[in-house]
């Protein structure tokens, strides 16, 4: 893709929860070595969200900081991608829109395809700012990850929000063509209308997630994409971290090299700083996968980036994306680690409270106890609507 016609990610912000379960904590009560935490899926502590938070407070916060920066005038599409919906007819960004002001020439909607969602997002993003250049896109991915208590997903659990403006002449990263694109129809993953906590077939899940990035590579190349050795590192989906261990293995046993425990680590190590400390994001994961590689690694100016979007059920997309100069003045990582940081560590007595919380369905009101010390809170529902709260 020619300079002149780049379209890409200009700024990216993120925000995670107001509490924070160390692994620790939680291999203590349930008896699990640490090691299987530390070491076998990667994870150090996950994401808890406080009573008055959900996908809309975190969505909010992301998003603030960009308005901040940039303003609102040249957004018109506010594009919010969840696999943890809060209305089946609303779209979560309608709120967001609200609580950051954006003016009434605004579309918004909300995407869903499990963690795939963001990638189709900045997609038709792409799409947009392609047939008019002046505009720019708000996207979102925002979810809460929640799995039953005492099940194998519960450790993978997390919580964040990354919010990307999309435009031409991007400050951060071109996104090139191709992609390569994969879908199957298979139950990994899932949740039905009237579950809180996702079902999951753990290993079926990873067999799944591993089937697509083969698929989607194999697109990539068809549809003439870079070599694998030209990737200065590789975003994945991080359900959990040792996953992008895993599916990078994979990719490089597929392509007929040499899985080399330093050759993994080069491409994977510098994505995972974010991810292993808050957990599962889903549709956010992959772009805390970038927020990572841009905010940590070495001066990545003019290297292209892989991008390996999977999303269960099953979608995955493959894509590469080229670091742009000067990107490092734009960056938000002390705001990033200040996000990571300033989280309230729980015990786990409190942690299964907040896991079990849910609003009860009588349309009463029902305020919710005031937690969050973040910008955002979710006030409470009332006559079955959320009232949120710019603090
Ligand atoms: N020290 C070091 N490593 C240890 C250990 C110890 N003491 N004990 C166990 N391990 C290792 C195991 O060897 C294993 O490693 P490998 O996978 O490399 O063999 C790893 O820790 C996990 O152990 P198990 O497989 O026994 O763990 P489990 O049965 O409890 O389940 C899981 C793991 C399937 C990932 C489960 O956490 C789960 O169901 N998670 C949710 C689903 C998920 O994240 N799937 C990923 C693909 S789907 C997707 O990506 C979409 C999405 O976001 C959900």
């Amino acid at each position: 893709m020619s300079n002149d016609s780049a379209i890409g990610i200009h700024d990216l912000s993120f925000a995670t929860t107001e509490f924070v379960l160390p692994h620790t904590e939680l291999a203590e009560h349930n008896g699990t070595e640490i090691g299987k935490y530390h070491v076998g899926i990667g994870q150090r502590s996950m994401s808890v969200p406080a009573a008055d938070e959900d996908i809309v407070t975190m969505a909010a916060a992301a998003a603030a900081p960009l308005i901040a920066r940039h303003g609102a005038d040249l957004i018109r599409t506010v594009v919010l991608a969840t696999e943890s919906s809060i209305d089946q007819a609303k779209a979560a960004g309608v709120y967001v829109h609200s609580l950051l002001g954006l003016p009434s020439a605004t579309r918004v909607v909300e995407l869903k395809q499990a963690c795939y969602g963001a990638t189709a997002a900045l997609q038709f993003a792409i799409g947009l700012v392609r047939r008019d250049p002046a505009q720019r896109v708000l996207v979102i991915a925002s979810d809460v990850s929640k799995y039953e208590l005492d099940s194998p997903g519960e450790a993978t659990q997390g919580a964040a929000a990354v919010a990307m403006l999309v435009g031409a002449d991007p400050a951060l990263v071109r996104i090139e063509e191709p992609s390569g694109l994969f879908t199957a129809d298979v139950m990994d993953f899932w949740r039905p209308n009237y579950r809180e906590a996702a079902l999951v077939d753990g290993q079926e899940s990873i067999a799944a997630y591993l089937q697509a990035v083969e698929g989607s590579w194999k697109d990539y190349g068809e549809q003439g994409g870079r070599p694998l050795e030209e990737f200065a590192a590789l975003c994945y989906h991080q359900p959990f971290t040792k996953m992008a261990y895993k599916a990078h293995r994979h990719l490089l046993n597929y392509c007929g090299y040499d899985p080399d425990k330093d050759a993994v680590e080069r491409a994977i190590g510098r994505t995972t700083s974010y991810n292993t400390v808050i957990g599962n994001s889903y549709t956010a994961s992959v772009y805390l996968g970038l927020a990572s590689v841009l905010d940590q690694a070495d001066d990545l100016t003019g290297r292209p980036v892989g991008f390996l979007s999977y999303g269960s059920g099953s979608v995955a997309e493959f894509f590469a994306g080229t670091v742009v100069p000067g990107y490092r003045e734009h960056l938000r990582t002390a705001a990033h680690n200040e996000a990571v940081d300033r989280r309230r560590p729980l015990g786990y007595a409190e942690y299964r409270e907040l896991h079990e919380r849910s609003f009860p369905t009588d349309g009463g009101d029902h305020p919710t106890p005031s937690q969050t010390t973040g910008p955002f809170r979710l006030a409470g529902l009332s006559g079955h609507k959320r009232i949120y709260e710019k603090r």
